[in-house]
């Protein structure tokens, strides 16, 4: 394809941002934007939600296909044998924690990096290696924010428990106490949903990572780094941020006028894929009426339904509609868990699907090098510093 690579700015027509660029194949999982739906592997999201499990969907993920049983008894084994850090790592973050100093995505960040420190088989170059690394960081990472969480809240770190899943043992270790079967239900299903979303920006950079053939923890870094921004996986606590400062559901309709015709982005909306509803936001809504209702914090869900209305109402037809953070934040806010915390709960979930299109990505593999239309100076003299 010949395109011209040196010009003036604005003579070269690309899509800002990528969008619509096949960047390469993925069995993974598929968007349909304009219809609202989301697969994994072809099976729905709602599916995948109200049946499966976190462990049984990374399965799905890692290995396309459902495990049965034994195989999926076995993951889960592999997964918690690898739930405990390194002291050093448990050390990193009792440091940087305590007293709320660091942000918890940045603590994530630097702890899965430390962890690959510790980790004689981090640099292995052998497929059962990259697999077994894409399960251990997995697993890990839950650990990881349990513990970020439990310093922050000035309380002592809860060592992981072998005989709970995957969401229940992330609740116990936040907690200190094991969760019931309801909220479980609720961690698992956030957890699932969050697991897989196409090429989005955070697999993307894992997956620019991957193509170099880095290791398993530099492209989880890779995507933590990505995921950590607003405008992707930072967007759920903005979305709480937002609550609060309406205050009120009286307060929705003019708060939002001002905000829309201030051309505000108002977070928990919009989507590069989805011009529809995205469907973890319909399951999200829907467990977030008993989750409300448990906790009591009913006028958070009466107020995020006066927002999705009015924006539906005055923005739907332009392709703008809640995304996923939308409900997680009041889900998440109602089960005690600071806003703080919900990016890397997402980072939890995500390094499922992070690992998995890194192993794809591994098992036929050219690097990413797109290029810039240069729209530099084509030539100019070097002059010294003395003479600038
Ligand atoms: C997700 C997002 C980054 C997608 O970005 P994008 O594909 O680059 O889309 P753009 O930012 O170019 O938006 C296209 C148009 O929709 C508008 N728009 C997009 N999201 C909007 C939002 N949340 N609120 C109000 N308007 C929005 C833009 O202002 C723009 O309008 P214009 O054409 O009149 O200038 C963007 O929708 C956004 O910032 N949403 C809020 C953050 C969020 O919830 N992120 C989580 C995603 S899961």
């Amino acid at each position: 394809m010949a395109v011209k690579l040196v010009a003036k700015p604005g003579e070269v027509e690309f899509p800002k941002g990528m969008e619509g660029v096949i960047a390469n194949e993925s069995r993974k999982s598929y968007v349909n934007g304009l219809e609202g739906k989301l697969y994994y592997e072809g099976i729905t999201i709602q599916d995948l939600a109200e049946h499966s499990s976190f462990e049984e969907t990374f399965f799905l993920l890692l290995y396309d296909r459902l495990p049965t049983a034994d195989e999926l008894a076995i993951l889960k084994h592999r997964m918690t044998q690898y739930r405990n850090l390194p002291n050093e790592v448990y050390e990193l973050i009792e440091s940087v924690s305590a007293g709320y100093l660091a942000k918890p995505m940045s603590v994530m960040r630097t702890a899965v990096s430390m962890t690959a420190l510790f980790d004689e088989a981090a640099e292995e170059e052998t497929e059962a290696a990259f697999e077994r690394e894409a399960i251990k960081i997995t697993s890990r990472m839950a650990t990881i924010v349990a513990a970020i969480n439990r310093v922050r809240e000035g309380k002592p770190i809860v060592q992981p428990r072998a005989d709970l899943s995957h969401a229940a043992n992330f609740l116990y270790m936040m907690r200190g106490e094991e969760p019931d079967e309801f909220d479980t239900k609720v961690m698992d299903v956030i957890l699932v949903l969050h697991a897989d979303h196409g090429c989005n920006a955070s697999t993307f950079a894992t997956l620019v990572v991957t193509s170099t053939l880095a290791d398993m923890y530099s492209a989880v870094v890779g995507g933590i780094s990505a995921l950590k921004g607003p405008l992707h996986g930072g967007a759920n606590q903005r979305v709480m941020k937002m609550l609060n400062e309406i205050g009120s559901a009286d307060n929705v309709e003019n708060w939002l006028a001002d905000a829309v015709a201030k051309k505000k982005k108002i977070m928990g909306f919009g989507h590069r894929v989805y011009k529809a509803m995205d469907p973890r936001a319909v399951i999200l809504h829907g467990y977030a009426k008993e989750v409300t209702k448990r906790a009591g914090t009913e006028d958070w869900l009466v107020m995020a339904e006066k927002i999705e209305k009015f924006m539906i109402e005055k923005l739907g037809q332009k392709g703008i509609w809640p995304n996923v953070d939308f409900f997680s934040g009041v889900v998440m806010s109602s089960m005690g868990i600071d806003d703080e915390l919900f990016t890397p709960i997402f980072a939890v979930s995500r390094a499922a699907g992070w690992t998995a299109h890194a192993l794809e990505q591994r098992k036929d593999n050219r690097i990413y090098r797109p290029r810039f239309v240069y729209v530099g100076p084509a030539t100019q003299e070097y002059v010294p510093i003395d003479e600038r």
